[in-house]
């Protein structure tokens, strides 16, 4: 009892000065007040018998409150609380437990995004090897065969050779693909932005793509704008994006076209990039940006893809102050599109 009654007085050691302070106006007043001296002692002992039972009241309840904040705390930190609406304190320290629940919320969010941030690490990784093992494997294989003798059986030779040349060049498109991006996120990625001509700019990308269209008997057709129409961005890095819709259009088309159209509106140009391919299955869509994402891995490997072309694509489509948008219908055709500043 009597500790207890020593840890609320020195609990409320805080209000001491003013506690002194009333005290003593009392006591001054007393004097001038009452003449009489053994009733003048009992009021000023009384006083001082009140003041202190009020403090160690004070202090009781002041210690009350900084046992509940204490608690709250050891429980955040040993991970006791897991929902903000356990934090509670008493009806005066509404803010504060306002505060603390916020701290506690803000900081599980940190948590999670860190948590997450971690396991896209690893998941990347995880991809990245995967995904170069499997072409450093083909190679080794085929020149194991041909060390192995079939260097000297014409029929075969040629075959294997082409082969593994072709499984270099996937390698090393995954490797500029794994550099983009991590000149991307990296914030490394330098952007030159300028004004150009639209159909100039297209046009030539169109003729170069030609050949891949015609090899898949798809027609590649390009609708040209207003003659003249200048567009804003930067035209090496928007080449990436292009060339990504457009050999995606044209891989994931089995028969029909590939259009690439642009609609102008006050400000911006919109261009679009529509096939009559395969189209994505709606629960696909919103995942087809991600990095290694595929909707069909199978397939998708058997055309040479590596499912970080949309990544890189959405990226730069962003870094123009843009977004990409997709509409799909399964087996009828995908269409791709993004504005730019006129
Ligand atoms: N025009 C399209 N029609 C149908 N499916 C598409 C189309 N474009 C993209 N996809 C789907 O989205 C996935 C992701 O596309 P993305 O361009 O990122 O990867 P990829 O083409 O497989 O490989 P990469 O572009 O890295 O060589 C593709 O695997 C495919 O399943
Ligand atoms: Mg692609």
């Amino acid at each position: 009892m009597w500790n207890e009654v020593k840890t609320n007085l020195s609990s409320a050691k805080v209000y001491l000065k003013e506690f002194l302070f009333f005290n003593a106006i009392f006591i001054l007043l007393l004097f001038f007040i009452v003449e009489n001296k053994i009733i003048l002692i009992t009021l000023i002992a009384l006083i001082l018998l009140f003041g202190l039972i009020f403090l160690n009241v004070v202090g009781y309840k002041r210690n009350r409150e900084l046992k509940t904040i204490e608690s709250v705390i050891s429980g955040i930190r040993k991970n006791t609380i897991n929902h903000p609406e356990e934090i509670k304190l008493k009806e005066n320290l509404h803010s504060l437990q306002d505060e603390i629940q916020q701290m506690f919320e803000k900081e599980r969010n940190d948590i999670e995004y860190l948590k997450r941030l971690e396991r896209m690490r690893t998941e990347f990784l995880a991809n990245v090897s995967h995904e170069l093992r499997t072409p450093i494997f083909a190679i080794q294989g085929y020149i194991e065969t041909l060390l192995d003798g079939a260097i000297d059986d014409e029929k075969v030779n040629k075959y294997f050779l082409d082969k593994a040349n072709q499984h270099t060049i996937n390698l090393s498109n995954l490797l500029n693909d794994l550099i983009d991006i991590s000149m991307i996120e990296s914030g490394e990625m330098r952007m030159s932005y300028r004004y150009f001509d639209i159909n100039d700019y297209l046009s030539q990308i169109i003729q170069e793509m030609m050949p891949i269209a015609r090899e898949k008997n798809i027609e590649l057709v390009y609708h040209p704008a207003k003659e003249g129409l200048q567009l804003f961005g930067d035209k090496s890095r928007l080449k990436q994006v292009f060339i990504n819709l457009i050999t995606n259009a044209i891989k994931y088309t089995e028969q029909g076209k590939v259009e690439v159209l642009i609609v102008e509106e006050s400000k911006y140009g919109k261009i679009i990039i529509r096939d009559t391919g395969i189209g994505i299955p709606q629960e696909d869509i919103n995942r087809i940006f991600e990095r290694f994402y595929r909707v069909d891995k199978a397939r998708s490997r058997a055309v040479g893809g590596t499912g970080l072309g949309l990544a890189i694509v959405k990226h730069i489509v962003e870094a123009h102050n843009s977004k990409i948008e997709v509409k799909s219908e399964l087996g009828v055709g995908s269409e791709f599109s993004f504005k730019l500043k006129k």
